[in-house]
C-alpha cells in the first residue's frame, strides 16, 4: 500500500471524466488499498480514484469514527433520487474550505464491490451525500462548481496564496476540526 498524492482545485486534471473499471484484477486491489490508506491519511471520509490522477470509476468511502467501514464502490450508478437536504461540505481537493451545497436526501444506488459483484442498496444522510459528491469526481465535478463564480474565484485565490505560503496541506485540513473533508 502507498500513499497517492491528492490533487487539488484547480488542477485541470481534476476535470478528467474516469472511465468505467472492466478488470477486477490485483491492479485494481492496490489502487483500492492506495484510496483506502490516502483517505485515512488525509484524513477525510471520502476519496474518489480522480483524485489522485486515476480515471477510472472507483471511490472509497468510510464515515466511522473508528475507520472500520470501508465502502468500496467500483462504476457507483444513482438509479433513483429523493428528497433534498442541505450540508456543509468539504473535499481533499479544496482543503480548507467548507460550504452549503444541495443534493438529493436519499439515493438508490447500483455499483460493483472490490470483486466485481454488482449490488444495489438505498442510502440517506452522510453517506447519500458523500456518494454524490464522489461521483461528482469521476465526472469531473467538484463541490465548489455549486456555488458562485464570485466565491469559486475567491476560493481559488485564497487556496493559490496558500500554496505560495507553503503552507502544507495537513495545516489546511486540521485534523481536529469536526468538519470532515471528501
Ligand atoms: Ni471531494
Amino acid at each position: 500500500m502507498a500513499l497517492r498524492t491528492i490533487l487539488e482545485f484547480p488542477d485541470p486534471r481534476l476535470r478528467t471524466r474516469a472511465q468505467p473499471v472492466t478488470r477486477f484484477d490485483a491492479a485494481l486491489g492496490t489502487l483500492v488499498a492506495d484510496l483506502l490508506e490516502t483517505m485515512y491519511g488525509a484524513p477525510g471520509i471520502g476519496l474518489a480514484a480522480t483524485q489522485v490522477d486515476v480515471h477510472q470509476r472507483v471511490i472509497v468511502i468510510d464515515v466511522s469514527a473508528e475507520h472500520n467501514q470501508p465502502l468500496v464502490l467500483i462504476n457507483p450508478q444513482i438509479l433513483a433520487r429523493e428528497g433534498e437536504a442541505s450540508s456543509e461540505e468539504g473535499c481533499l481537493s479544496v482543503p480548507g474550505i467548507f460550504d452549503e451545497v444541495k443534493r438529493a436526501a436519499k439515493i438508490r444506488l447500483r455499483a460493483q464491490d472490490r470483486t466485481g459483484a454488482p449490488f444495489e442498496r438505498d442510502y440517506d444522510d452522510i453517506l447519500a451525500v458523500c456518494i454524490q459528491h464522489e461521483i461528482d469526481h469521476l465526472d469531473g465535478k467538484l463541490f465548489v462548481d455549486y456555488l458562485s463564480d464570485l466565491k469559486r474565484e475567491r476560493i481559488r485565490k485564497k487556496l493559490e496564496k496558500e500554496r505560495r505560503e507553503r503552507v502544507s496541506h495537513a495545516a489546511a485540513a486540521s485534523p481536529g476540526s469536526a468538519r470532515r473533508a471528501y
